[in-house]
């Protein structure tokens, strides 16, 4: 299969050719790579700064302990290489199997690691029986996938990439061809619907490569993000998969903000990068994102050289020896420079279901809250916003509802009905918001936040 890979400055176009291409709980605290110094590893100074750092990783690569020991020690997200793909989970229809995925999620829960799930539907690596179908018996066997694997995985997912590489390469912003496409051109945002309904607390993502820059193809996915928001389609967030070939696009900053500018969370997913300007171009991709106050975070596609899909270019972080590469000190340095407060979306963006204006005059801050309710539980997403003056921490009074359980919160400490600003979210600028988050058992009714600034 040859690629196209779009990277390094202006419009250098790179043709790669592949011999053999072939979350701990959602919302879950970021959480410090276990025994981490803050700015020490990417995944603690990615959460300094509120991001996450991931990779994907191999089931089969478990067993190996040169493998977890950088796996545990640098990253806090999980992205599962190809074991929740469709010929994965359901490799015979209606029979679904999930022990190499289990095994990655069974990994990350017992090291305080979130899950991106990648990828319910997808063109190429369908089941051989998909790929001899189509029609309405391929939507509904399609539908079928993505509620019963994101039902599955529900509560234990952070994103999902429900859609990957639907949009064609070129200039045509279109659509890719493929027996998905051609079940009609909603089936993209009935996936997303189906899988909102699966796993209310996840958030839901678009995937694809070369859409790193300002391009057609980019403009496609772009304008269908547009369309999905406008009509409340459940899109949460876009994935930009950043295979490069050298430096990022000239305007990846620009691209990734036209689409946070939407109302979505963007995430780099699939990060790796070949060339002689490796270390520079990772620190360009990361300084991007700390740019991007909803960009969430940061996935490389595999830990060492020798794990990466793209044979013999050596585009990631660590060596085949399992060795820090001089793009691996271009990335942390990165990390812990300046970065914006980050500031994701909720998985769903209705209105407020109840605000206050923080106790009164001069207490700096107001807070409101949003909810995605489901059957049996919920997750509110708290906005603090900073008044006319920045402030320098916060404490939100928020009493859970009763009959309701927290089961789990993110981007904050909480001490009974006082939720307090973590470490890298105190100092908000005036005017800014920062966001934090719970998940809990029962109904989110009530919910009354007030807001004082430190
Ligand atoms: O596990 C079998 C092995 O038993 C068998 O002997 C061998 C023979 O070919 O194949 C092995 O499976 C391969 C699998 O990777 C695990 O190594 C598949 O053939 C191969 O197709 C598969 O490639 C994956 C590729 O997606 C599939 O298109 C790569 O690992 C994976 O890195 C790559 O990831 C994709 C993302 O999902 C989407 N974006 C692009 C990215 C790179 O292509």
């Amino acid at each position: 299969m040859t690629r196209t890979i779009r990277g390094g400055r202006g419009r250098l176009r790179l043709a790669v050719t592949l011999a053999a291409v072939s979350a701990v709980a959602a919302g879950a605290a970021v959480a410090l790579a276990s025994g981490a110094e803050a700015g020490s590893t990417l995944g603690a100074s990615a959460a300094e700064k509120g991001r996450y750092f991931g990779t994907a990783v191999a089931a089969g690569k478990l067993s190996n302990s040169q493998y977890t020991g950088i796996l545990d020690r640098e990253f806090n997200m999980i992205t599962p290489e190809n074991e929740m793909k469709w010929d994965a989970t359901e490799p015979t229809q209606g029979q679904f199997r999930y022990t190499g995925a289990d095994q990655i999620v069974a990994h990350a829960q017992a090291h305080g690691q979130r899950m991106r799930g990648h990828a319910l539907l997808w063109y190429q690596q369908e089941p051989g029986w998909a790929q001899n179908m189509s029609g309405s018996a391929l939507r509904s066997a399609m539908m079928n996938h993505v509620t019963t694997v994101a039902g599955h995985y529900k509560g234990k997912i952070y994103a999902w990439d429900v859609v990957n590489e639907a949009f064609a390469d070129g200039n045509s912003g279109g659509r890719r061809d493929s027996n998905l496409q051609r079940t009609g051109n909603d089936w993209i945002e009935a996936a997303f619907r189906a899988a909102r309904a699966a796993d209310p607390g996840a958030k839901l993502c678009y995937n694809d490569y070369n859409t790193d820059g300002i391009n057609a193809k980019s403009t496609g996915v772009y304008n269908m993000v547009k369309d999905f928001r406008s009509r409340g389609v459940p899109i949460d967030c876009v994935g930009f998969q950043s295979h490069l070939g050298g430096l990022p696009p000239s305007d990846y900053q620009a691209n990734l903000q036209r689409f946070a500018d939407l109302g979505v969370e963007v995430q780099i997913t699939e990060l790796d990068i070949s060339g002689s300007n490796q270390a520079t171009a990772y620190a360009n991709v990361v300084k991007a994102c700390l740019n991007v106050s909803r960009c969430a975070g940061i996935t490389t596609w595999g830990i060492r050289d020798s794990d990466s899909w793209r044979t013999g270019e050596n585009p990631l972080l660590f060596d085949a020896n399992g060795n820090k590469k001089a793009a691996y000190t271009a990335t942390l340095n990165a990390l812990n420079g300046p970065g914006s407060t980050v500031s994701t979306p909720p998985v769903s963006s209705p209105p407020p279901v109840s605000s206050s204006p923080g106790g009164g005059t001069g207490n700096g801050c107001t807070a409101t809250v949003s909810v995605n309710q489901w059957e049996g539980g919920f997750v509110a997403t708290v906005r603090v916003t900073a008044g006319s003056s920045a402030i320098n921490g916060w404490t939100v009074t928020l009493p859970v509802p009763s009959g309701a359980t927290v089961t789990g919160s993110w981007n904050v400490t909480r001490s009974g009905n006082s939720w307090t600003n973590v470490s890298y979210n105190g100092h908000v600028e005036a005017g800014q918001y920062t966001e934090f988050g719970f998940q809990a058992t029962g109904t989110a009714s009530g919910l009354n936040p007030a807001c004082s600034a430190a």
